[in-house]
């Protein structure tokens, strides 16, 4: 019989050997992988780059053993070795298919069961993880490669994957069952031409949007949980000359900046076994005040002092900064900073509190969901966009110019 022929005996104990030894023959090549990894200081320094150009890296790297260690036995990489690899390096097992598939944007794991936010639409998948300990391993993961604890004690922890996904883990007795939210960085490309594609506005909104960076104007960012604010807030960043100094401050390290020579990044940190001392938003911004930034960037307003300090920033020749907070409308927007900022200072009156407002903001955008109306799926777009005067109307209220 001539060897290649399909039906030839060598070819065939060719295929049996590799089946039995694929184990075998797999585990060696992903102990390589990790050991060209481990030698390689720069190899999780694209933190920006995502999950699938880390997907496509090991791929490459494992072709690379392959051909120069293990060419004589014509194995190729499978999906399930790929998943292997990739969930034994990053060490988030049955989560890393999700954080890879671009169209999901968040992942909810409560207990064993999965649900997932897919092209704007939830979808159930139920069990997902065989047991709870699977689970527990996961969280086990997420700790070690955070340096973070979630324990009886602390029974909450929030951090980002590698990859620059947003998570957050409960565990009872506080919760009734283990909860994981995880916020997924879907690696796009955090450009406006980007968010154009994808309807997100169009190109007078584009044109306006970059006119109010270059002018240094005030911009909130208005919108519900996950309506891109601070996707677009990432991209409006971006647009911020290079000679002018940034100052981010943020909960976890969601807007990314390596680009940028100047950008200076200030994260809060809860209370921890590990720190005692807990340092808030308000706290940031005061210490930007000092480093003396160009534009301050505030991930988002979720603190009473923060905001009202922010406004104080603002007021006192801060410009061209920018900012998220959780509101329903533009007008719904200015009012919640206003409630934020009069929780701090109760003394002072609404509409003194308005004015600081109107002198603070100069721009705001409201994001929202929209369904496509083909397809029944879901896209994200500037629903709003308001100019605010700095003076109010005769009736004590914002001024404010629609687009
Ligand atoms: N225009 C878009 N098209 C597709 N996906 C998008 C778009 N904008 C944002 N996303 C994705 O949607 C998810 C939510 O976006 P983002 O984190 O910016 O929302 P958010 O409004 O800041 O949410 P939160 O209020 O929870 O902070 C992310 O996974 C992000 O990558
Ligand atoms: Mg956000």
């Amino acid at each position: 019989m001539i060897a290649g022929n399909d039906k030839s005996p060598v070819k065939a104990l060719n295929i049996n050997l590799q089946e039995n030894y694929r184990p075998i023959v797999e585990r060696d090549i992903i102990t390589s992988l990790k050991k060209r990894i481990r030698e390689d200081s720069s190899f999780f320094n694209d933190g920006l780059s995502g999950r699938q150009y880390y997907r496509e890296k090991i791929y490459l790297m494992l072709s690379g053993i392959i051909n120069s260690d293990f060419a004589a036995l014509n194995f190729h990489i499978d999906e399930k070795m790929l998943e292997k690899a990739l969930s034994e390096i990053f060490g988030l097992g049955a989560l890393e298919k999700y954080l890879s598939d671009e169209k999901i944007t968040d992942i909810f794991i409560q207990d064993t069961e999965m649900l997932v936010i897919k092209d704007g639409n939830k979808e159930f998948l139920g069990k997902v993880f065989e047991t709870i300990e699977d689970v527990y391993l996961l969280i086990d993961r997420i700790k070690l490669a955070s340096g973070k604890t979630v324990d009886q004690r602390v029974p909450f922890l929030n951090t980002e994957l590698y990859d620059g996904s947003r998570c957050s883990v409960v565990i009872p007795p506080v919760s009734d069952r283990v909860y994981i939210t995880v916020r997924v960085f879907n690696c796009l490309d955090f450009k406006l031409e980007n968010l154009m594609k994808l309807k997100m506005f169009d190109s007078f909104v584009f044109g306006l949007l970059k006119e109010f960076v270059l002018s240094k104007k005030n911009i909130l960012i208005a919108g519900c949980t996950g309506s891109g604010k601070t996707t677009l807030l990432n991209t409006l960043v971006k647009l911020v000359p290079k000679n002018e100094i940034i100052n981010l401050i943020q909960d976890l390290p969601e807007i990314k900046c390596s680009n940028h020579p100047y950008a200076r990044m200030l994260t809060t940190r809860p209370k921890s076994r590990e720190t005692d001392n807990e340092i808030n938003q308000d706290r940031l911004v005061f210490e930007t005040l000092r480093m003396k930034a160009d534009r301050i960037i505030l991930g988002e307003v979720r603190d009473h002092m923060a905001a009202y300090q922010l406004l104080q920033a603002l007021n006192t020749g801060h410009n061209g900064s920018f900012s998220t907070i959780h509101a329903d409308s533009c007008y719904d927007a200015l009012m919640r900073l206003e409630m934020l900022a009069m929780e701090y200072r109760t003394n002072l009156s609404s509409r003194a509190v308005k004015k600081i407002v109107a002198r603070a903001i100069d721009a705001v955008l409201f994001l929202e969901f929209e369904s496509d109306k083909e397809s029944g799926s879901k896209y994200r777009k500037i629903k709003e966009i308001v100019e605010v005067e700095d003076e109010l109307d005769k009736r004590g209220d914002y001024r404010l110019i629609y687009h």
